[in-house]
């Protein structure tokens, strides 16, 4: 099942591609710039520490149905022996616009751009989310684990889609995880997997009290819940960034910030984290008109008029430190519909 070429297929797709500049460097190796015959791809290199991500990513994209607009689109993968170690290779549709990290930090977003990408992340969550058990199509629940604006690609015409599912695992219909097939079968070195959080500063208020606490990765946890918090920090910053969040003109737009910059040092440890987020319940933050609106409920019907204000709504019950009485991806979607500017004539 899934979009994936056989093994074989891969490998001779990957050892045709012409590599070309270095793109990322991140903790799990390097993305670099490559062509394909015709086409632009990207070749994500794996550190050899780092195989269990490779097989992860590479695991998931060969056996569950990832083919979706908003998730970045699978080509081969490869692993050789050079001599010296073996290389892990990913390779991916190319995205000129590079990460939503990288686009935020140089342009500034219309309330229209913000939205459609705000709208194109959600859809790719939901659908990685989302659990599919039809004739031809098949999937299970995935949690991401972690959601952040690096692992996100704008597309040629802004659209976003999710990348980087080295963390990502298995879950049953509730969310939580899954090890092998049966949920009681869970091992320790499957529980200690699932125990490295993704990155810290997205990491969900539910995850910082574990931590804290020295307790081992609670196996009830429902995934798709921190999902959703990460995923109301990318909104934020987004709002961050669009023109009529914090004034009406372009200039008064501030830099690109990250998530509870200001806030905490630059290399948040797990404490810091769980200083600002849970003891003292801290949020990036929203303009006060903004807030102030919303808590005296001035606002109704969606319009073009209160875009910004419904997504701060519902980013608002995306972040709540609660995991259960966050919003799921579908109810976003469904609420972000009658915001999107149609480009009718
Ligand atoms: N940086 C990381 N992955 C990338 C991709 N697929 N396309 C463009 N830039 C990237």
């Amino acid at each position: 099942s899934g979009q994936g070429a056989p093994v074989c297929v891969q490998r001779t797709i990957a050892r045709e591609i012409k590599q070309l500049e270095k793109l990322a460097k991140g903790r799990y190796g390097t993305v670099y710039k490559g062509e394909y015959k015709t086409q632009f791809v990207a070749v994500k290199k794996f550190h050899t520490k780092e195989e269990d991500s490779w097989k992860r990513e590479v695991e998931l994209y060969n056996t569950q149905s990832l083919a979706h607009t908003n998730i970045l689109r699978f080509i081969a993968a490869d692993n050789r022996d050079n001599g010296v170690a073996t290389e892990l290779w990913l390779v991916t549709d190319y995205h000129e616009n590079g990460s939503l990290y990288d686009f935020l930090s140089s342009n500034v977003l219309t309330e229209e751009m913000c939205v459609n990408m705000a709208f194109s992340i959600v859809s790719g969550l939901h659908h990685l989310h989302q659990e599919i058990d039809g004739l031809v199509t098949k999937k299970r629940t995935i949690a991401h684990r972690d959601i952040k604006s690096k692992n996100i690609l704008v597309t040629k015409d802004f659209q976003c889609c999710i990348a980087d599912l080295g963390l990502a695992c298995e879950c049953g219909p509730n969310g939580t995880i899954l090890a092998g097939s049966v949920e009681s079968e869970l091992t320790p070195s499957a529980v200690a997997q699932m125990s490295t959080v993704g990155t810290v500063r997205y990491v969900a208020p539910e995850f910082l009290k574990l931590e804290v606490q020295n307790e081992l990765f609670n196996p009830f946890m429902d995934l798709t819940k921190a999902d959703i918090y990460s995923t109301a920090l990318v909104l934020w910053e987004l709002l961050n960034r669009t023109v009529g969040f914090f004034g009406s003109d372009a200039e008064s737009v501030p830099e690109y910030q990250q998530p509870y910059d200001g806030m905490v040092q630059s290399e948040p440890t797990i404490p810091d984290m769980k200083r600002i987020v849970v003891d003292q319940r801290q949020r990036p933050p929203i303009p006060s008109t903004i807030s102030e609106r919303l808590s005296t409920g001035a606002n109704e019907a969606p319009s073009s008029e209160n875009r910004l204000d419904i997504l701060v709504g519902i980013v608002n019950e995306c972040w709540t430190e609660k995991p259960a009485t966050r919003l799921k991806a579908l109810r976003i979607k469904k609420d972000l519909i009658p915001l999107l500017t149609v480009n009718d004539p």
